[in-house]
């Protein structure tokens, strides 16, 4: 698949602007603060529905201006999908070929991988950013993902609110109660149905995570994956025992979700560790072999998507090449060059797209809202 071309209307920096896409390898080149990462997340935006900043409506909008507007025309199996963004203050519609579609509905379609200095750091960060890199990767894995995703969002919300109210004095304790264990059960379903589709993604990928790392750095550690929840390694368990386990922990955190006013329970808690050379690479390794781990993470994911779709997905890389030591840089930049695949790099510099010939490479300049050709 890939985009053919984007028009935006008012979108952060941007007044009217437009461009038409290489199949290969797109360059978003230009200074800091000019709206490169602003292009790269209109695109990211139109494809997923949703922003890979933390962003409002309001922030997405040109300041001054009512509502802002994203075209794209992306080709699939060359049919032709036209997007279309609305953005407004207080909402945000989009029509997939003129049909109204949900954010899942546009995930399900389309697939991009994302690279940028935020998720190369994830495993330094905390478990939040761990959650959203093996969540994006189990959307890749299986379109239907994107649904009970955002399904198990849903049933948190609602479980939340019941919560927060008792919290807020807005109800009593018995009826909280009540609510709370009408809902629970299709929310420890979905819950427990979420960790094991992580699990069973996060094996299967096991393998090619280790090839990619082996290309990548010259360490040769062995790459090991846990998924803790409430701090066991879950990783050998088979749906019904995740499922137990979750409705004891209900159980026992009743009275102290009760006091916090959210759950304590499910997904949304659970963290992925990776073990490198047995220890836990969080605390033992480099930050620049934490870069590699996920850079390899990232990389098996677009193997896998290709092996399971024969279709690359889209890559996104913001500004990470800068952030590479020159070995990560080299292998990261052939393997962009062996795939298939349509990508778009911001950068303020052009020193790296020589080794894809010229017709295979479009080159944008940024500046000032501005694209300039
Ligand atoms: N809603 C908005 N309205 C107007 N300008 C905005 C809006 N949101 C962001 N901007 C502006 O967009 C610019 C940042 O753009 P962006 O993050 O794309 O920069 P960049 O080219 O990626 O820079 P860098 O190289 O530093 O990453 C900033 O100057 C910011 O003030
Ligand atoms: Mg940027």
């Amino acid at each position: 698949m890939f985009l053919e071309k984007i028009q935006v209307q008012n979108y952060r920096n941007f007044v009217e602007s437009d461009a038409f896409f290489s199949q290969r390898l797109n360059v978003f080149i230009g200074d800091n603060g000019q709206g490169k990462t602003n292009l790269l997340e209109a695109l990211f935006l139109s494809l997923q529905g949703d922003t890979f900043r933390y962003a409002d409506n309001i922030n997405l909008i040109r300041s001054g201006q009512e509502f802002s507007l994203v075209k794209t025309m992306a080709i699939q199996r060359q049919l032709k999908f036209e997007i279309k963004t609305q953005i407004m203050k207080s909402r945000k519609h989009q029509f997939l070929n003129g049909k109204r579609v949900t954010g899942s509905d546009l995930k399900k379609e389309f697939s991009v991988v994302i690279f940028s200095p935020e998720s190369l750091s994830s495993i330094k960060e905390g478990a939040d950013f761990r959650r959203i890199l093996i969540d994006d990767m189990l959307i890749n894995f299986d379109k239907n993902n994107a649904y009970l995703i955002a399904d198990y969002r849903k049933a948190l919300k609602t479980r939340n609110r019941i919560l927060k109210n008792f919290v807020d004095n807005k109800e009593s304790k018995t009826n909280t109660n009540l609510l709370i264990d009408s809902i629970t059960p299709e929310f420890l379903n979905l819950g427990a149905k979420l960790c094991f589709v992580r699990i069973t993604a996060l094996k299967g990928l096991l393998d090619d995570i280790r090839s990619a790392l082996r290309r990548i750095s010259n360490n040769s550690e062995d790459l090991e994956v846990q998924y803790l929840i409430s701090g066991e390694n879950a990783l050998q368990y088979f749906l019904r025992d995740i499922h137990s386990l979750l409705q004891s922990r209900a159980r026992e955190l009743r009275e102290a979700e009760l006091s916090s006013g959210v759950s304590l329970v499910g997904p949304h808690k659970h963290d992925i560790v990776f073990l490198y050379g047995q220890k836990d690479s969080r605390f033992y390794c480099s930050q620049g072999q934490q870069r590699a781990i996920i850079l390899a993470f990232k990389m098996a994911q677009i193997v896998y998507h290709r092996r399971a779709h024969n279709d690359y997905p889209i890559l996104m890389l913001d500004d990470v090449l800068s952030e590479l030591d020159q070995k990560k840089r080299d292998s990261l930049i052939s393997f962009l060059h062996e795939i298939n695949a349509q990508t778009f790099v911001t950068t303020t510099d052009l020193a790296f797209p020589e080794k894809f010939s010229r017709e295979l490479v479009a080159v944008f300049e940024i500046k000032n809202g501005q694209i300039l050709q």
